[in-house]
Order: C-alpha cells, then sequence, then structure tokens
C-alpha cells in the first residue's frame, strides 16, 4: 500500500514536472520572428541579393552623417530615449510597469551622465545583448531582444549619429522596482532563453522588398515589441505575431492579415499612407506611441522602405482576434442603451461636434473623421479616451492637432463620452468607468 502511494506521488511528480517543463518550453522555444516565410534564412554574408540592411540604395552615396541619421530614424531610439518637453536622446522618460517605473537613460554624448566614453564593443553589447559596460543586464523595456537583428555596422553607424549631437548634462533617474524586480542578475536569465543574440538573416526564396521589409520591421522598427502579445515570461509571442497589445495604456491593435480584428483588408495604399503621414483616408490617425513612431521614424523613411515594409506586413499571417468588424462610415444602428448617456451626448455636443460633426464625418479635416476608424470600434475604448485626455500631443507642422481634455474634465466625464462615441460611431459600446480613466491617467 505504502509502495502505490509513492508510486503515485512519484508518478505525479513527474507529471507536473513535465507539464511545468511543457509550459516553459513552449514559451522558450518560440519559432522566429519571421518563421512563418516559406524558405531557409542563411547569414547576410551568404545572402546574393541586395543589401536588406544600411540605408537605401538612394542614399547609399550620402555623406557618413546623414547615413547614420537615416538609420537611427529606422531604429526610433529617439522616441523612448526623450522626456516629454526634454531635450532629444537625453533620457528621462518613463515606463510605468506593473512592478515599478523605468526611466531611459540619457543617450547624448556627455561622458559624465551620457555614452561619451562608450567603446564601440560597450555599444553593441548593449543594442545586441542587452549587457551594460560593468556586466550588469538591462530590462528589456529596452527591447534588444528585436535590436540584436541589426548589423554590426547599422548599430555603429546609430552610435556615430548620437556622438554627432551636443552633449546634455543630464543625470539617469534610477527604475523603482521592488524585490525581487529590482535583482538585475535576473535579466541574465531572461536574456539567455529569450534573447537570440544573432543578427538578421535574409530568406533567398523571398523577394529582395520582403528582405529589406523584414529588417527594418523586425529589427529595426520593432513593431512587434508593440503589437505583439507577451507571455508570462514578458517574451514576444511570435505564435500570436501581431495580434495585438497594449502600449504604454494604449491598445497596439492587430496588426496580422486576420480581416475582421487585423489590417487584411487595408490596401497597400492605405497602409502606405498611414504609415508614413499617420494618416490614411477614412482609416484614421496614428496617434499616442504610434504618432510618435511616425512622427520620429516612419515618415523619415523613402517611399521605397515603406513599399518594403508593406510587401512584408502583408506576407505576416492572420491571426484572429476578438475586435468587431468595423461598424464602416455610415453606421446604421448606433447603440441605442448606450446612447441614453446625457453626460456623453452634452460633451460631445458642446466639444467635440464642431471639429468632429455631428455625422463623426469630421468637420473641418478629414483626419477627424470618427466612423471607420478602428479605435471607435474597440469595444476597449482605451484610445479614445487617451485621445481625450491628451489631444494629439505637441502640435506638429504636418498634422491637424486635437487639444487635451484632461484638465477640463473629470474621470466621470471621459468615461461618458468614450462611451457615446463608441456606441455612436462604433460596432459596439465601451463601458468604461471612471476607475478606468484613473488607471489610464498612471499609464500614460
Ligand atoms: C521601447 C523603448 C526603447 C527604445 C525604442 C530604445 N530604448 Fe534604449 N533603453 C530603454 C530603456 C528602458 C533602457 C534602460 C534599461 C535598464 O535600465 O535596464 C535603455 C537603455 C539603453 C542603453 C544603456 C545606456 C546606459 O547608460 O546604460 C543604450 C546604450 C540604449 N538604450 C540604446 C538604444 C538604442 C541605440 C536604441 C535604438 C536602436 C534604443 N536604445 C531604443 C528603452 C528603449
Ligand atoms: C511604441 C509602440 C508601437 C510601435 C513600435 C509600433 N506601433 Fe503601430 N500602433 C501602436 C498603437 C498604440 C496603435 C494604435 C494607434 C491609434 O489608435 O491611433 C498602432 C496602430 C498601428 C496601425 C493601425 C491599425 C489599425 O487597425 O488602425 C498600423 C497599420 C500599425 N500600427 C503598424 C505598425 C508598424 C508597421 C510598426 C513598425 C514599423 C508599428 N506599428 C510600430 C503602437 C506601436
Ligand atoms: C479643435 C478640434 C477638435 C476638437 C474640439 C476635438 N477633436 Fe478629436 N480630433 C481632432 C483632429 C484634427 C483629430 C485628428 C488628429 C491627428 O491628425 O492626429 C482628432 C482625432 C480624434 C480621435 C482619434 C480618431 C482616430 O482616427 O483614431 C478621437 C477618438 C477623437 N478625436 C475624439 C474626440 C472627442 C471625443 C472630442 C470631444 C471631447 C474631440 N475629439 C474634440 C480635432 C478635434
Amino acid at each position: 500500500m505504502k509502495r502505490k502511494v509513492v508510486l503515485c506521488l512519484a508518478a505525479l511528480a513527474v507529471i507536473v514536472g513535465a507539464a511545468a517543463l511543457g509550459v516553459t518550453g513552449w514559451m522558450v522555444f518560440q519559432p522566429g520572428p519571421y518563421a512563418f516565410a516559406t524558405g531557409k534564412p542563411v547569414p547576410l554574408s551568404a545572402y546574393q541579393g541586395p543589401a536588406p540592411t544600411g540605408v537605401p540604395v538612394e542614399l547609399a552615396g550620402a555623406d557618413p552623417a546623414m547615413r547614420g541619421a537615416y538609420v537611427a530614424a529606422m531604429a526610433d531610439c529617439q522616441a523612448c530615449h526623450t522626456a516629454p518637453g526634454g531635450k532629444p536622446f537625453a533620457g528621462g522618460r518613463a515606463f510605468v510597469l506593473p512592478f515599478g517605473t523605468i526611466y531611459t537613460p540619457n543617450l547624448t554624448p556627455d561622458p559624465e551622465t551620457g555614452i561619451g566614453n562608450w567603446t564601440d564593443a560597450q555599444f553593441l553589447n548593449a543594442v545586441h545583448r542587452g549587457v551594460a559596460p560593468d556586466g550588469s543586464h538591462y530590462y528589456p523595456a529596452f527591447p534588444y531582444p528585436s535590436y540584436t537583428m541589426l548589423s554590426d555596422e547599422d548599430v555603429l553607424a546609430i552610435k556615430a549619429h548620437l556622438f554627432s549631437l551636443l552633449p546634455v548634462k543630464q543625470a539617469n533617474r534610477p527604475n523603482t522596482f521592488g524585490f525581487p524586480y529590482n535583482q538585475r542578475w535576473l535579466m541574465a536569465i531572461w536574456s539567455a532563453l529569450f534573447n537570440p543574440d544573432e543578427r538578421f538573416r535574409p530568406v533567398p526564396e523571398q523577394s529582395p522588398e520582403w528582405n529589406r521589409g523584414a529588417y527594418l520591421v523586425e529589427a529595426a522598427g520593432h513593431c512587434g515589441e508593440c503589437h505583439t502579445p507577451r507571455n508570462l515570461m514578458q517574451a514576444l509571442d511570435q505564435r500570436a505575431k501581431f495580434g495585438g497589445a497594449t502600449a504604454e495604456g494604449w491598445t497596439a491593435y492587430n496588426i496580422s492579415a486576420d480581416k475582421v480584428s487585423g489590417i487584411g483588408d487595408w490596401s497597400a495604399e492605405e497602409l502606405a499612407a498611414y504609415l508614413s503621414t499617420g494618416h490614411a483616408h477614412g482609416r484614421g490617425v496614428a496617434s499616442g506611441p504610434m504618432g510618435e513612431a511616425v512622427e520620429l521614424s516612419l515618415s523619415q523613411l523613402t517611399k521605397a522602405d515603406i513599399g518594403a515594409i508593406v510587401t512584408y506586413l502583408k506576407s505576416v499571417p492572420a491571426v484572429k482576434g476578438d475586435l468587431p468588424a468595423l461598424a464602416g462610415p455610415a453606421p446604421a444602428t448606433p447603440q441605442l442603451a448606450g446612447l441614453d448617456n446625457p453626460v456623453g451626448k452634452r460633451i460631445f455636443e458642446g466639444n467635440c461636434a464642431s471639429c468632429h460633426a455631428w455625422t463623426g464625418a469630421g468637420a473641418a479635416r478629414e483626419e477627424a473623421q470618427l466612423t471607420g476608424v478602428r479605435a471607435v470600434n474597440d469595444p476597449g475604448g482605451a484610445n479614445v479616451a487617451l485621445m481625450v485626455l491628451h489631444g494629439s500631443g505637441a502640435p506638429t507642422p504636418h498634422r491637424p492637432h486635437m487639444p487635451g481634455f484632461g484638465n477640463a474634465y473629470s474621470n466621470d466625464e471621459i468615461a461618458a463620452v468614450t462611451n457615446y462615441v463608441t456606441a455612436r460611431f462604433g460596432a459596439r459600446s465601451s463601458t468604461l468607468t471612471a476607475a478606468d480613466i484613473a488607471a489610464l491617467r498612471e499609464a500614460n
């Protein structure tokens, strides 16, 4: 009898152990970011096609400063390494995570507070492996598992660009992580599991344009860092590649080929317009972190490079999401229950309709169209609420501006107008509460 119990316990232990290993293995042994593509990736040196790395052919003859600036824009290092209203690349931008806040460091060449004393090897180690000059490890809030695919030449071109900037003296702020998250050595284990530490490998069976797009999207543009969901260990879940995730409180939508929840029915022209200008007719505007990616990175790229990104994006397999089909430019049946919302209605009539039109079609500017737009058709409502809170951010010369109402309205009022907008113009009403708005204020 005793023996039987021991045997049963042993069997149970084996099953539990195997299950735990299985789950861990499932998370650790991920397909690569472009394993979906037919063909066998080869090392860059063995690839016969035109170089997928570096600057596009038009700029091959440009001076090194210009090439460095282009590669830095491709990788969009500036967005994260600049505080709101702060000097470019001087760091200090806060990222609020569930276990504390982390601040980006100063990347200007100031020798004391920036990276002015760093060698090429130290810089490569940081960007490819997430290892600091003192041997400690960075948190993956610095997306080095994507940047590890950048070629050495491109990383060093970025370094040269950074070293050409005026040094800014601004001390780095330590993160506020508590135990055990403040144990940087744990990140050594994390990166051993989740950072392949491998440069981009082109796929000869795919077109040169596709390979350039793969490099721009996966290595430089790190689109998946925002658009791919994460597993329990905070690594990108490549099995749901581009299936949608959250970035600083904003919803980074499904950009796989799914026709309902994703971008499967966007035309190549619409995608190119959205990525290069932040707006595609009838598809809405790029706001929040996506607005920054357009402003600082994508809008700086050549037409051919945007075309390559679109070619690659269109090849990413569909991931089924749970977003409803878009209600279209003239929603036939506004959600009547959601419209029984006098506070939301009053605010929309008083403060939104002048620019967005009573029909949601946009009054003065086509960018202000609310119908047919993903954010308005997202029953989560976060991006609409964040637009009301912050508006379109600092005014820029090439984009129309929307003011923020975060100081003018209470959390209740912002929830009400968001729920009204999604009910009236979207596929399904959001059900945000004042507490949700408070949480969005915290996250952003
Ligand atoms: C998504 C935000 C994000 C982007 C994009 C980003 N970084 Fe960072 N970076 C961080 C964070 C956060 C840290 C701090 C990590 C830590 O403290 O563990 C960091 C740290 C660094 C460091 C270490 C500096 C030091 O003083 O120790 C370097 C170097 C760096 N980043 C370079 C880059 C370069 C080059 C790019 C573009 C190719 C880039 N970063 C893009 C968030 C980002
Ligand atoms: C820092 C996070 C971040 C990065 C990096 C990022 N995105 Fe986004 N993206 C977002 C967010 C957030 C939205 C939603 C914006 C909105 O609602 O206005 C979005 C929206 C989009 C949309 C529109 C989707 C829709 O249904 O309306 C496309 C297309 C897109 N991103 C493509 C890309 C591509 C391609 C890249 C890489 C080159 C990229 N994004 C990089 C955060 C990001
Ligand atoms: C002064 C004019 C103005 C007012 C007032 C205004 N908006 Fe906007 N709104 C705009 C413009 C212009 C855009 C496009 C911004 C851009 O191009 O980045 C926009 C964008 C938006 C978006 C994003 C649409 C998308 O494509 O993703 C939402 C949601 C939105 N506004 C909701 C509201 C609500 C709700 C109110 C009232 C509380 C409001 N707006 C008040 C001008 C305005």
